[in-house]
């Protein structure tokens, strides 16, 4: 089985370019049996929904996403709250926040469980004090979470209800006994997070994810981890546990992996990854 991963389309920043169109094209140049995104299609909760269907249109495989955090903003519909946006992507049943799904081609089964995740300050350096961490800001810049996400009010509360979640799905009877690929946006492993000596980063990896995702995942038959969320595209091995950041991000961030050009047919290319099973 052949599964094609890729996480921060972000479709709006990146609307100069047919990101979802060569996103589908690299799938099937794959010849991939299912797409998973990672999250952070665009930020407004319609906008993603509706290039779920798009992109569902263009691809020859099952299409499996979670929302991002810039997927769950109401930037643009200040007066959705943020629970109400994450019940909107629940009842998408391409969402896996809707449950988990098994993938059968018939000589392979796994399944796939997921969650937009949360972050609890884990990944932060030391030395900073909750007060802080609450507050999201350093230094004269905010989170941006901080302005659009209800759910920033208590952060490592979000982290818990995330983490239940997850444990739900990955006790459900259909899984159990099953191989698990889970799908957050945010880091369940430091690995990914930006060098703290990178200035401000000390900090704000604090809103990256947290090692309590990873201590769930110890505790299932979980093999495989996707997330997105830090723009990176990186592999890891923790646990036992491959970790893959697929990440496009911003066309702006697209010069630094210093590819051979910046179009985005190579970076689109570039961030795919595949795992095969
Ligand atoms: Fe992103």
């Amino acid at each position: 089985m052949r599964i094609a991963l890729i996480s921060d389309l972000h479709i709006d920043i990146n609307e100069d370019y047919p990101v979802l169109a060569l996103t589908a094209e690299e799938a099937r140049a794959r010849r991939a049996d299912v797409l998973v995104v990672a999250g952070d299609i665009s930020e407004t909760p319609e906008r993603t929904l509706a290039a779920v269907e798009a992109l569902k249109g263009m691809l020859d495989c099952p299409l499996y996403y979670v929302p991002g955090n810039h997927d769950m903003w109401n930037k643009n519909c200040p007066s959705r709250r943020t629970e109400e946006i994450f019940a909107a992507y629940q009842a998408d049943e391409s969402c896996l926040l809707h449950g988990p799904v098994v993938l059968d081609d018939g000589r392979k089964k796994i399944a796939l469980a997921g969650d937009v995740g949360w972050f609890d300050y884990s990944f932060a350096a030391e030395g900073f004090s909750r007060e802080a961490l609450d507050g999201m800001a350093f230094e004269g810049r905010t989170w941006q979470d901080h302005f659009f996400n209800d759910w920033t009010k208590d952060n490592p509360g979000q982290m818990q209800k995330s983490l239940c979640r997850l444990r739900r799905q990955l006790e459900n009877p259909a899984v159990k006994g099953l191989p698990v690929m889970a799908v957050t946006h945010m880091l369940p492993v430091r690995d990914f997070c930006v060098p703290e000596d990178v200035h401000g980063w000390g900090f704000f990896n604090a809103f990256l994810g947290g090692s309590a995702l990873q201590d769930l995942y110890r505790s299932y038959p979980v093999r495989w981890a996707v997330c997105g969320h830090v723009h990176y595209r990186s592999q890891a091995v923790r646990d036992g546990i491959t970790h893959y950041c697929p990440c496009l991000g911003y066309h702006t961030e697209w010069p630094l992996y210093e590819l051979e050009n910046n179009e985005a047919q190579t970076q689109i290319r570039n961030a795919m990854q595949l795992l095969e099973v």
